[in-house]
């Protein structure tokens, strides 16, 4: 199998990581671990992409050099990588030695084939500043709607596009002078000399089919030269032999792939050229936004093409995240930085619902916060961990920490687990994690139906200890399949169940033998559940200091606290959203009223096998205590704790009620007993 080399785009390093940046990530890395734990030989490389005018700004307006900027952002962004479990072989910086060799030769080679020509064009130059003003820097009057202070290059108010010379009382952003109109000399790449080549790259199953068709336009559009150099003061690499001109930050920027690759080739004593001089030796695969295609696309393949270099074997575009259905925004508290987050939440949280909604298409996709909670709980700590958790305390208390020496019947769940694998395999490789994940909890829930059916609490009250031995064995077994499979979207929690199996290592093997006879280790939770109060937290952070309204919405207590009319009836959820409400028989054990509170009372509910939990339910007005006592109810039983003024609520009693505070508790036949699934 030929080695592969895969990049995500370089983040600016004048800005901080965010939500959105960590869809890419994110998607990557699920790639790479997933063809590194089945054993193919795979790199994973980024860099910060550091040149350009508003890198330079930004360090003169705090008074470092843009070098020092560069250094303190290059610590941020791989602390922020490294705690979302990122797994970059290497991370570089476009402002190295060996970008700008790279860079040079690239240019070089292109120049020698005459695929570069210099023309001079008229730009817009601030005398104060003593520089030529990128389109960002010049705002003005917008010259088809008379909008006033709009960006040099398009209007905001009437999505006009222009030249900043066309703006009415331009400004220079930096300085509020009127710039001025300056002929310069600049480098230009000779885009068309490679239609045709881009033509039959584009059609050699290197991109996704929107994004072929999306190419087809601009062939269609034609393909213009490509101004590649900028004037000074700018920060970037000087172009050889042409003392003042650098190299335009786009130049330079994709070339960062292979100067990060080369720095970790030559202290591998890996041959770089086998990756990128060789057509074949080798994969190159590139993961984008697809907000920067053209880069990609056209300007990227065309000038490795020009120096002699490969080509991508493919690049894969991804949609734009939005946050609760919305654009991320700082008002609203939905732009979050990666360090807002990991400030009040795990990683793995986010790995995993990202994964849930990727596929191999560019649709954007949403974190709608609400289900981020539900689905993270109900997945990981509802499904999975629940999974180990119920069945590993047996193993303990009653064969001190060994599986069964021989591998249960199990209803053919193994082998299914294992037959399934292939397919789950399969969507990991097409990039459909969305897929992939919803089969992996497929076979969750077919593991936990083993573990209901059995009832290994049952086994234990009537000491049927073998049978509650190969019920417990088959679970963990089960379990550690399914974390395997889990393995590159949650390496954390894989790294957990390894040390709790006691095993060498989670690699994703295609026919494992069961686990028999193995002693493990005291079960330890691999994941906590989502705390919804610190999601509101992780918002109010991201806000500043500003309270905001619940983005989160809180979970319901019972009733609402003062009546509201009813809707009529709710928006329609999928079943899956219904599927994931994980409602349960329980008996009232205990009632009692709330001191301070009167619409509450506190109750004590026997769930069976899944232990007692209090909630508290605003049911005072319809029910005494002592009514209550010895009956079944349904409730929510993965709804997240609850701290209220009164104390935690573990969970919701369901009842009827018209809003006024009329209440009526759903009622449950005699002959169900408590902890049993409503469906
Ligand atoms: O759009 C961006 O954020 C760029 N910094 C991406 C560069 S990707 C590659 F070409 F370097
Ligand atoms: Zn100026």
């Amino acid at each position: 199998m030929r080695p592969i080399l895969v990049t995500s785009a370089l983040p600016y390093a004048n800005g901080s990581i965010h939500l959105g940046h960590l869809v890419e990530y994110t998607q990557t890395d699920i790639w790479v671990r997933f063809h590194k734990l089945r054993g193919r030989t795979c790199y994973y490389f980024c860099a910060d992409d550091t040149h350009g005018t508003p890198i330079m700004i930004r360090a003169r307006n705090e008074g470092i050099t843009p070098e020092e900027l560069v250094a303190r952002m290059h610590i941020e962004h791989k602390t922020d990588f490294k705690d979302f479990l990122i797994g970059f072989d290497h991370y570089h910086s476009t402002n190295s030695e060996e970008n700008r060799l790279l860079s040079e030769e690239v240019y070089r080679a292109n120049r020698r084939a005459g695929h570069i020509h210099t023309a001079n064009i008229m730009q817009a130059y601030c005398p104060q500043d003593g520089m030529f003003l990128p389109d960002r820097f010049i705002r003005g009057t917008c010259p088809s709607c008379g909008a006033p202070d709009q960006y040099g290059d398009a209007c905001e108010s009437c999505s006009a596009t222009y030249s900043p010379l066309d703006l009415t009382a331009a400004r220079c952003s930096l300085c509020g002078t009127a710039p001025v109109e300056r002929e310069s000399e600049h480098f230009f790449f000779n885009l068309n000399h490679f239609e045709p080549f881009l033509r039959q790259w584009t059609s050699s199953g290197a991109l996704q089919i929107q994004m072929a068709n999306k190419l087809a336009e601009w062939f269609e559009a034609g393909l213009k030269a490509w101004d590649i150099s900028r004037d000074g003061p700018y920060f970037g690499f000087e172009i050889p032999d042409a003392p003042g001109k650098f190299f335009y930050v786009w130049l330079d920027a994709p070339i960062g792939y292979m100067a990060a690759s080369l720095h970790y080739f030559k202290r591998h004593d890996i041959d770089f050229d086998q990756f990128w001089r060789q057509p074949d030796a080798a994969e190159i695969y590139h993961f984008i936004g697809k907000d920067i295609l053209y880069f990609h696309t056209l300007f990227w393949p065309a000038m490795l093409q020009g120096a002699g270099f490969r080509t991508p074997t493919g690049v894969f575009a991804h949609g734009f995240l939005t946050v609760n259905g919305q654009k991320m925004s700082k008002s609203r508290g939905t732009f979050i930085t990666a360090r807002h987050y990991l400030d009040h939440l795990d990683g793995e949280y986010l790995r995993y619902y990202y994964a849930t909604k990727l596929s191999k298409g560019v649709d954007d996709i949403d974190l709608n916060l609400d289900d981020f909670i539900l689905r993270v709980n109900s997945d990981l700590v509802g499904k999975c961990v629940n999974l180990a958790s119920r069945t590993a305390g047996f193993i303990h208390k009653h064969f001190q920490g060994r599986l069964s020496s021989a591998y249960p019947e199990d209803q053919g769940l193994f082998q299914l687990f294992l037959t399934e694998s292939k397919t789950i395999a399969q969507l990991y490789q097409e990039r459909e994690f969305a897929k992939a994940m919803r089969s992996i909890m497929a076979l969750a829930d077919r593991a936990n139906r083993f573990v209901e059916e059995r009832a290994p609490w049952t086994q234990a009250k009537e000491n049927r200890l073998e049978e509650l031995q190969q019920t417990c064995s088959v679970a963990l077994n089960l379990f550690w399949l399914l974390m395997m499979q889990l393995h590159p979207v949650l390496p954390a929690m894989a790294e957990k169940t390894r040390l709790f199996l006691n095993l060498d290592d989670m690699n994703w093997v295609d026919t494992p033998q069961p686990l028999v006879g193995v002693t493990i280790q005291p079960f330890r939770p691999m994941i906590q559940r989502v705390d919804p109060k610190k999601v509101q937290a992780m918002l109010e952070s991201s806000q500043g200091s500003v309270p905001v309204a619940a983005t989160v919405t809180p979970p319901r207590p019972l009733p609402p606290p003062s009546p509201a009319p009813e809707p009529a009836a709710s928006a329609s959820i999928t079943m899956d959203t219904f599927m994931a409400v994980d409602l349960r028989v329980a008996k009232v054990v205990q009632a009692e009223t709330v001191p301070g509170a009167d619409k509450l009372l506190r109750l004590l509910l026997d769930v069976g096998p899944l232990g007692p939990r209090t909630v508290l339910a605003g049911i005072r007005s319809a029910y005494t205590p002592e009514s209550l006592i010895g009956r079944l109810v349904v409730m929510v039983f993965n709804l997240a704790p609850r701290k209220m003024k009164f104390g935690v609520s573990e969970g919701m009693v369901l009842a009827a009620g018209d809003g006024s505070g009329h209440l009526a508790l759903l009622a449950v036949d005699a002959n169900a007993q408590p902890g049993m699934r409503v469906k």
